[in-house]
């Protein structure tokens, strides 16, 4: 099939590749020319394990393109995904300007028939308006329809989540279009629901919102734990061996990041109480969250009385392991807490840290090349990004490297009584 994606991100650039990988003529589309360049030139403008070598083989076998211009990408396609961002606005909705743009570009583009798939992260009824929208510059009155497709792929994991989905969600107006969708992802061989599109566009934000919700309850439950003197380990193991509850998404830790669960947990509160509903659960589950990730620097008060020029090391930046992603990643306000009590940081993050030198361009942060020149005369070690190699560290080493021998475990990676065995001073979170 010939399809189109608009927005090259982390769900158009993968959602591209996956399709061409699958026999498609895929266009990969983007406003940002620096990004198209690079694309143009094999290089993936963010990491994402195995997408460049997906991208190198798709467009060497003539099946992935790119391009800047939207309407060459709208007029050499039969299927127009639109993957552009969704941006939270002040009052936490979603920003949809760069949706009605695509939409214009589309309108004025059409050029036959086209479905015309929402991929992007939306609002319940963003389907209708973009409907009007593209009616409103469809000069040539071609025929088209819109669908909603919502992505449920994770970073770090995102082909193989593509290509491996638990479900595929198509949102249609009528019998057409969900032919032609199933058609596409039948050799994924996926349970497919249709639906309406309301109702594809609501499973999108009340999947992200239930996941949010099940991290911040067992998080609750790990500071019940803390305080009763139980394992949120074993405790979460225990839930989670009922099927009715499941085992994912129950690992305790400071709390959930991304640009996915904080932005979508706001814009569904948002287009709740538009509706009229006051979705007070959502809200409890955003402060349960704010509260969390806070708790590093609660537990180094606690334990130092005061932190300032205490010298502490961060190990993990990314919001969770096998991503540059820092958007809304709790190291931010763990390290911008720490600064404002006076603490000197130190930080190591395996994969490149260019996005955090952006985001703390005004905070004087050491950045370091590995966890042993993090651990070098730090008081205390954050674990923040529960990354494989931090796993498997020569803790002896560290210790020796260290001055004081606090580790704060913010991911329960490790095994707290031989820590404790080693001599360090060990505070994981809930247990
Ligand atoms: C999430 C969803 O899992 C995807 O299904 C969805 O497609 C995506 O958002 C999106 O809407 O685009 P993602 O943000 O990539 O994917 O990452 P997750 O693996 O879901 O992790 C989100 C956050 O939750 C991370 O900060 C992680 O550390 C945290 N988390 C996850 C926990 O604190 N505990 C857990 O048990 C699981």
């Amino acid at each position: 099939m010939k399809i189109s994606v608009i927005g090259s991100g982390y769900v158009g650039l993968v959602t591209g590749a996956c399709f061409a990988d699958l026999g498609n003529e895929v266009i990969c589309v983007d406003n940002d020319l620096e990004k198209i360049k690079k694309l143009k030139s094999n290089k993936i403008p963010f990491y994402e394990p195995g997408l460049e070598n997906l991208v190198k083989v798709n467009v060497n076998e003539g099946r992935l393109k790119f391009t800047e211009d939207t309407g060459e990408g709208v007029r050499n396609s039969d299927i127009i995904f639109i993957a552009v961002g969704t941006p939270p606005k002040e009052d936490g909705s979603a920003d949809l300007t760069a949706i009605e743009n695509v939409g214009k570009e589309i309108g004025k583009n059409l050029n036959g028939y086209k479905l015309i798939v929402e991929k992007s992260t939306v609002p319940v009824r963003t389907g209708e308006w973009l409907r009007s929208v593209i009616e409103k510059y469809n000069v040539n009155n071609a025929e088209f329809d819109v669908a909603s497709n919502p992505e449920f792929l994770r970073e770090g994991t995102a082909i193989h989540d593509f290509m491996n989905p638990d479900r595929i969600v198509l949102g249609v107006e009528n019998e057409k279009s969900a032919q032609i969708l199933v058609k596409l992802y039948e050799p994924l061989n996926a349970p497919i629901l249709i639906t309406d599109i309301n109702s594809a566009e609501i499973i999108k934000h009340a999947s992200n919102a239930f996941l949010s919700m099940k991290i911040s309850f067992i998080n609750a439950v790990a500071n019940i734990c803390e305080l009763a003197g139980a394992d949120i380990k074993k405790v979460a193991k225990g839930i989670g061996l009922d099927k009715r509850i499941g085992e994912a998404f129950l690992n305790a830790g400071i709390g959930y990041g991304g640009f996915c669960f904080p932005k979508d947990l706001d814009a569904f509160i948002a287009i709740s109480e538009r509706l009229g509903y006051d979705f007070k659960l959502l809200k409890e589950v955003r402060n349960i969250n704010d509260h969390q990730k806070l708790l590093p620097v609660k537990k180094l008060k606690n334990i130092f009385g005061t932190l300032n020029g205490k010298i502490i090391g961060i190990l993990g930046l990314s919001f969770k392991p096998n991503t540059d992603d820092m958007r809304l990643a709790p190291s931010i306000d763990i390290i911008n807490a720490l600064v404002n009590e006076g603490a000197i940081v130190k930080a190591y993050d395996p994969v490149e840290i260019e996005n955090a030198k952006k985001i703390f361009k005004n905070i004087d942060i050491t950045y370091c090349e590995s966890p042993y020149e993090v651990a070098r005369e730090s008081d205390a070690i954050v674990i923040v990004t529960e990354w494989n190699e931090f796993k498997y560290l020569d803790l002896i080493k560290i210790k020796k490297l260290m001055k004081e021998n606090v580790i704060i475990d913010g991911r329960n990676i490790f095994d707290r009584k031989k820590l404790e065995k080693l001599g360090f001073l060990y505070k994981g979170i809930g247990r």
